[in-house]
C-alpha cells in the first residue's frame, strides 16, 4: 500500500522515478493561490448545500488561509510524492486541522479543480497583460502626438516610398496593439467560465450548487458539459494564439527599431539605459531589448503548437496529457508579460532625430507620387504622368538631385504642364499635409487619431 491519497486499491508504492515523473508540483505550486481560492469557494458551497457543516466549512477556510500565508512566507515544504499543487495543499489541510480536511474533495475531482486552477489563474493573467498592453498604447498616444509634424520617409520593400509622419507610423503601431487588446478580451470570455461540478468527468451525485460556486468566482457561468469541461484546454490555446500575433506585432516594432537605431538609419535614440554595450568593441550601443523581444517571439510561437499538438486527438474527458498545458502556459505568460513591460518602459523614452527623418525622406524621390497628382490635376492621364514622373527620376538619379532640388527649367523638360507651384506639391510638408483624410498621414489626421484614441483607451 502506498501513502498516497488515492492509494487504497495499490499494493506496492510508486516507484521512485515514476512518483518524479509524473509529479507536477515542480511547475504548478504557481497556481497556489488559486487553488485555495476555489477550493474555499468550494467548501461554501458545499456548506450552503448543506454537504458540510457551517464549523466545518470555517475550518477549511481557516486551514486554506493559514496555509497560504505559509506559502506566500515560503514556509511551505512540497512534496514530490504528493504529485501535485492539489494534493500538498489538501494533505496540508488534513494535517492541519485533521478529519475535516478529508472532506474538501467531496464531489470534486482533480480533473475540474485543476480546470478550475487554470482559468482563474488565467483570467487574472490576462487582465495584467490587458493593462499592460493600454499602457504600451497609451505611451505611444503620447508620443505620436509629439512627433505627429516629424516627417520621415514611408517604406514599401523596405525602399524609399511617401513621406509619412512619424506620429503616423507609431499610430500604426497602436492599431495592431488594439486588435491583440480585443484579442485578449474575446479569450477571456471563454477562460471566464466554471470547470468545477464537473468532477472526474460525469458531474456528481451531491446536490451541488454550481451557480453559487461560480458567482463566488466571479465566474460568467458554470460550463454546460461535465465531459467538455474537464478536458477543454482550448481558452489556453486561444490565449497562446492571441499571445502570438502580440509577439508578431512587437517582432515587427522590434525589427524597426533595430533598424532605426543603427548608425545607417538614425532615425532614433534609445536611451542608455535601454541598451547594453560591448564586451570587446567599446562603441558599441546595442538595441537589446528590441531584439530580445524579437527572439522571443520563437518560444511563444512554439508554445502555441505545444498546445496545439498537446490536445491534438485527445479523446474524452480528461488525460494525463493535459498536465503538459502549464509549463507552455506560464511561460507564454511570463514572455508575454515581459515583453510589454519592457516596451511599455521603453517607448515614452524613444527620442526622434527630426532632422535625419527629414533628410532621409528628401532623398529617395519620395514626392514622386505627387508630382504625378499634380500633373493629372493638370489633366494629364495617370500613366503618362507616371512615365512623365519616371523620366525626371531617371534624371535625378543621374545628377544626383531630388525632385524638390531641380529647377523649374529642368523639370519643364520633362512636361511642359508643370509650373512654378509644381514646388508646393514637391515639399515634404506639404506631401504629407495634402493626405488629409481620415486614415490618412496628415498631421492634423494624427493629432485626431490620437484623440480616438485617448477616448477609446478611457472607455476600457
Ligand atoms: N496535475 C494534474 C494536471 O495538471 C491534475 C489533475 C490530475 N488528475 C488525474 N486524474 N490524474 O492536470
Amino acid at each position: 500500500k502506498t501513502n498516497q491519497q488515492w492509494g487504497g486499491r495499490f499494493s506496492e508504492p510508486t516507484d521512485a522515478f515514476v512518483a518524479r515523473f509524473t509529479a507536477s508540483v515542480m511547475f504548478d505550486q504557481r497556481l497556489f493561490r488559486q487553488d485555495i481560492q476555489g477550493s474555499i469557494a468550494h467548501a461554501r458551497m458545499l456548506a450552503k448545500v448543506g454537504v458540510l457543516s457551517d464549523v466545518e466549512r470555517d475550518d477549511i477556510i481557516r486551514g486554506l488561509s493559514e496555509i497560504r500565508v505559509e506559502i506566500e512566507r515560503g514556509e511551505f515544504e512540497w512534496s514530490i510524492e504528493l504529485e501535485d499543487v492539489h494534493m500538498n495543499i489538501e494533505a496540508a489541510l488534513t494535517r492541519k486541522i485533521g478529519i475535516t480536511g478529508k472532506k474538501l474533495h467531496t464531489g470534486r475531482s482533480r480533473n475540474d479543480q485543476v480546470a478550475t486552477d487554470i482559468r482563474l489563474y488565467m483570467r487574472d493573467e490576462t487582465d495584467l497583460i490587458l493593462d499592460e498592453i493600454s499602457r504600451l498604447q497609451s505611451g505611444l498616444l503620447d508620443l505620436a502626438e509629439r512627433e505627429a509634424d516629424t516627417i520621415m520617409p514611408g517604406f514599401t520593400h523596405l525602399q524609399t516610398a511617401q513621406p509619412v509622419t512619424f506620429g503616423h507610423h507609431l499610430m500604426a503601431w497602436f492599431e495592431m496593439l488594439s486588435r491583440d487588446y480585443e484579442r485578449f478580451v474575446d479569450c477571456r470570455k471563454r477562460i471566464n467560465v466554471l470547470p468545477l461540478g464537473a468532477a472526474a468527468l460525469a458531474g456528481t451525485t451531491y446536490p451541488i450548487d454550481r451557480f453559487y460556486t461560480a458567482e463566488l468566482l466571479q465566474f460568467s457561468a458554470p460550463t454546460n458539459n461535465s465531459l467538455d469541461a474537464v478536458s477543454d484546454r482550448d481558452f489556453a490555446i486561444e490565449f497562446c494564439a492571441a499571445s502570438s500575433l502580440l509577439l508578431m506585432h512587437m517582432t515587427r516594432m522590434s525589427e524597426e527599431l533595430v533598424l532605426w537605431t543603427s548608425s545607417q538609419f538614425n532615425f532614433i535614440n534609445l536611451p542608455d539605459r535601454f541598451c547594453t554595450g560591448s564586451s570587446i568593441m567599446p562603441q558599441k550601443k546595442n538595441p537589446d531589448v528590441p531584439e530580445l523581444v524579437r527572439g522571443k517571439s520563437g518560444r511563444v510561437y512554439g508554445h502555441l503548437v505545444s498546445l496545439l499538438t498537446l490536445m491534438k486527438s485527445q479523446p474524452l474527458a480528461y488525460n494525463k496529457d493535459n498536465q503538459e498545458d502549464k509549463e507552455p502556459l506560464f511561460d507564454t505568460v511570463d514572455t508575454v508579460k515581459g515583453c510589454l513591460r519592457a516596451f511599455a518602459d521603453m517607448i515614452p523614452a524613444l527620442e526622434a532625430r527630426k532632422d535625419v527623418m527629414r533628410e532621409a525622406a528628401l532623398r529617395g524621390f519620395s514626392t514622386a507620387t505627387d508630382l504625378a497628382d499634380y500633373l493629372v490635376r493638370k489633366g494629364v492621364a495617370f500613366r503618362d504622368a507616371h512615365e512623365i514622373v519616371g523620366l525626371s527620376v531617371a534624371y535625378g538619379v543621374r545628377t544626383q538631385k531630388d525632385l524638390g532640388e531641380m529647377s523649374l527649367d529642368e523639370l519643364q523638360q520633362f512636361s511642359t504642364i508643370i509650373e512654378a507651384d509644381v514646388f508646393d506639391v514637391l515639399s515634404l510638408d506639404g506631401s504629407v499635409a495634402a493626405r488629409n483624410h481620415i486614415g490618412g498621414t496628415a498631421p492634423d489626421q494624427v493629432r485626431w487619431a490620437v484623440q480616438q484614441g485617448r477616448q477609446m483607451l478611457q472607455a476600457r
